[in-house]
């Protein structure tokens, strides 16, 4: 979180880039204000919000994380983008991950590099804060020529019709009683959801701090949502989900949902259509894991599926990711037909490769081979992060790539990189 004293004894440092533009980061609360007024101007209302929030109080931010270019002659904020870190857990391995968000440059200055430059500078920062994942949600296309690549579900969801949910009667939901959640119970919250994140190959590692941030800060920003828990007969929490109040569409929008039981999800839903009717919303829409008893009482109820987009991945540090990821590839190993293998899997990336050594099973190195011919897999560089990341495989890639090489080794890779079930669950 800022504090004022920070600003004082940490000035940002001012690059100039020519033509009275100079590269610079937020340096007191009142570029906080400068930088929130230009996002909304650029991306609308609540993103200002959003913009000063997450400056002044979240719990990850950092002053030097909001890059700003600004034209001296005019003393105007020109472009913009910042630095969210978050962290993700892969299976047990716990990921620093940076999230490029609020990208915009201002109409008159658009299309001469600006935001290339400020990528510049963000790639610099996820660099030396030793990111090994970056994300965004961002534009189509556009962020590909920052060497971003399609490789994690977002949004999507299942689109569910009030007419479709059965009407509540008394018995049925006689056991449950809801209520809104409250900073005091951000100890059952985050019980709630470590439970449920473990139903998830890969996902967001909430800890208190981001907690607090999300029930008392997102007021206004369009970001801000309502938590909901879901109480048994003896007033326990058994549940709880999410409402977004800002999202997409004109839908009652839930883009969390904690494990349920069956009943408590048919409740759940029963209940959201009364929120739903209250709230004007002709239909509900849910985000989820697809094996969640709330989407699949919703399927049962004839929701239908609709269209996914994808987080948009860039990979700053290779090496060092596949090297942290050492205990899932040992596991995987371990439950397949090489287990106790001992040999090199060079991961062949056509610029540079990656040998990962392994010894009895075990992970011992990986190193950064150069320019290297052949390897266990051949790919281009951006399709690393969505075989990495379980969201295609080899096969999957081959189809689509004749430069996704076949090699001797494909039962390995599939063994190594399998599909996974992953959701990014917000921090703000
Ligand atoms: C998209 C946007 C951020 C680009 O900013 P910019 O300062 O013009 O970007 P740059 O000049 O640094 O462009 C980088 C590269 O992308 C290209 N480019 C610029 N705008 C593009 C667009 N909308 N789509 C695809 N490519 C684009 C440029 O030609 C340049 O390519 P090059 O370096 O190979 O010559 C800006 O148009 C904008 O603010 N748009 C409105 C808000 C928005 O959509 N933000 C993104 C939210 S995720």
């Amino acid at each position: 979180m800022f504090s004022s004293t920070m600003f004082d004894s940490n000035p940002p440092k001012r690059m100039p880039l020519g033509d009275n533009l100079v590269l610079t980061s937020v340096g007191s609360v009142e570029d906080a204000g400068r930088l929130a007024a230009f996002n909304k101007a650029i991306h609308g209302d609540g993103v200002d919000s959003t913009t000063y929030q997450l400056i002044t109080q979240h719990p990850n931010t950092r002053p030097d994380y909001w890059p700003f270019i600004e034209d001296e002659s005019t003393g105007e904020i020109v472009s913009a983008l910042c630095l969210i870190p978050w962290t993700w857990r892969y299976e047990d391995v716990t990921l620093k991950v940076g999230e490029m968000g609020i990208v915009g440059t201002a109409e008159a200055y658009r299309s001469r590099g600006l935001i290339r430059k400020l990528d510049g500078y963000f790639k610099d920062l996820l660099r030396s804060g030793e990111f090994v994942l970056s994300q965004i949600q961002g534009i189509p296309y556009f962020y590909r020529q920052l060497g971003y690549e399609y490789a994690l579900p977002l949004q999507g969801g299942w689109q569910l019709e009030l007419r479709s949910v059965p009407d509540a009667d008394a018995e049925e939901l006689a056991p449950y009683r809801f209520r809104r959640a409250t900073p005091d119970d951000i100890p059952v919250l985050q019980r709630l959801y470590d439970t449920t994140a473990h139903d998830l190959s890969i996902t967001t590692v909430r800890d208190a701090d981001i907690w607090r941030f999300l029930l008392t800060q997102t007021s206004g920003s369009e970001t801000e949502g309502e938590f909901w828990l879901v109480l048994d007969h003896d007033g326990q929490a058994v549940g709880y989900w999410l409402i977004a109040l800002h999202d997409f569409g004109i839908g009652l929008n839930v883009p969390e949902t904690s494990r349920l039981s069956s009943e408590a999800a048919a409740a759940v839903l029963r209940y959201l259509k009364t929120l739903a009717v209250k709230r004007d919303k002709p239909f509900m829409r849910l985000y989820g894991y697809e094996s969640s008893a709330m989407l699949q009482t919703a399927r049962t109820w004839g929701a239908h599926k609709l269209n996914r987009y994808a987080w948009q991945i860039y990979l700053p540090d290779v090496r060092s990711l596949l090297h942290q990821l050492g205990p899932v590839f040992e596991r995987r190993l371990a439950g397949s037909p090489f287990a106790g293998m001992t040999r090199r899997v060079r991961i062949n990336l056509y610029r540079e490769a990656f040998d990962m050594r392994f010894e009895a099973g075990t992970l011992s190195t990986v190193e950064a081979a150069g320019f290297c011919e052949g390897g266990d897999i051949n790919l281009p560089p951006n399709l690393l992060a969505p075989l990495v990341l379980g969201h295609r495989t080899r096969a999957e890639l081959a189809s689509f790539y004749p430069d996704v090489g076949r090699g001797q080794s494909e039962y390995l890779i599939d063994c190594l990189f399998p599909r996974v079930e992953a959701i990014i669950y917000t921090i703000y």
